[in-house]
């Protein structure tokens, strides 16, 4: 008795150890975010208005509310890091680069949210916390840097005989020239029922803004082989904006997709599953159930040899 609730202790001890040590280790190591210098300075291309506030309110309810909370109610959740009050001063304190590098990358176990919220989404959400602070002022257009005001095109091209993909990378300036973009990192993803699949590694353009891919291998297609590309611009410090483009190209593997409605499959219903799924299933079923009952049957049968023999030991 004595032993199994010191043994108790114990656990309840090494467990209480395991759950601090840990999260006080992340909470000194969560407080250090670095956002590079030329991602500081960047800024909104567009003002803010009632418009991108409200626009922002509803994205933040969305996609921020369930960690940070209400902004200037400090109810964010009890997560490890904190996540911290968009109304604090210390929120307040950070330029608009900064809050937008921090939504654009995340950081676990805050997501990244390049893939989610559009460019101008990320901006509307800053607009809306940024209408917690009366003293904020957006900064002018003079300090305006290149950034969501940049137009940058991406063009998808197939080479069937050398067996390539090249993802040409231009910049069209405010007077309408095209400038090719060295070393912008080009991701290439084929699309897929749930969200796009990356293909490979991501590739820098050279210096006429080239970056080129080897076809993927075995990469499974439709009945043609057909896969819908994407190429995207991955741009993480938000310098130089968003692009991406697509392009369909027979480069897969041509494969025969099962329709859920044949009958009989594995990955159908119940009353479409293949005949010796449904027979092992019914027999394992069988067999538990008889092991049960066996047992209670057994065990009713002792109590009752127990009490006979009581019997005969009072008897005699
Ligand atoms: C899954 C929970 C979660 C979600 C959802 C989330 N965040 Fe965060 N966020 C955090 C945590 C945790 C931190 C603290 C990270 C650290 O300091 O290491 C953080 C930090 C930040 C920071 C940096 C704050 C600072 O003081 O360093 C910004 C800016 C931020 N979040 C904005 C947002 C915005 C805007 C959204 C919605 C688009 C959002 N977050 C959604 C959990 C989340």
């Amino acid at each position: 008795m004595t032993y199994t609730y010191m043994k108790f202790k114990t656990t309840c001890i090494f467990f209480l150890i395991w759950m601090i040590i840990p999260r006080g280790v992340c909470q000194v190591l969560g407080a250090d975010w670095p956002v590079p210098e030329p991602a500081k300075s960047i800024v909104c291309a567009a003002s803010f208005s009632k418009e991108t506030v409200s626009a922002g309110d509803a994205l933040y309810q969305k996609n921020c509310k369930a960690c940070h909370g209400d902004p200037g109610k400090q109810n964010w959740a009890k997560i490890v890091p904190v996540p911290g009050d968009p109304a604090s001063a210390e929120f307040q304190k950070q330029t608009d680069g900064e809050i937008f590098f921090r939504i654009t990358t995340g950081k676990v176990p805050m997501p990244s949210f390049q893939p989610i919220l559009p460019e101008q989404d990320r901006w509307n959400i800053i607009s809306y916390i940024r209408s917690f602070n009366p003293q904020y002022i957006q900064p002018t257009p003079q300090q305006k840097v290149a950034g969501g005001g940049r137009t940058i095109r991406l063009l998808l091209a197939c080479d069937y005989n050398q067996k390539r993909l090249y993802v040409v990378c231009n910049e069209i300036t405010k007077d309408k020239t095209i400038v090719p973009v060295e070393n912008a990192d080009i991701q290439l993803l084929a699309k897929r029922y749930f969200g796009n699949l990356q293909i490979g590694h991501s590739v820098h353009t050279n210096k006429i803004g080239l970056a080129v891919f080897d076809f993927p291998q075995n990469l499974p297609g439709d009945k043609f082989g057909m896969i819908n590309l994407i190429a995207r611009l991955n741009d993480e410090t938000g310098i130089l904006g968003e692009a991406t483009t697509t392009l369909n190209a027979r480069i897969g593997v041509p494969t025969q997709w099962v329709s859920l409605t044949a009958p009989r499959a594995m990955w159908n219903t119940r009353d479409k599953s293949p005949l010796w799924l449904t027979f092992t299933f019914s027999l394992c079923f069988i067999i538990v159930w008889g092991f049960i009952i066996y047992i209670l049957v057994s065990l009713g049968k002792m109590k009752r040899i127990n009490a006979k023999v009581k019997i005969q030991i009072e008897d005699e």
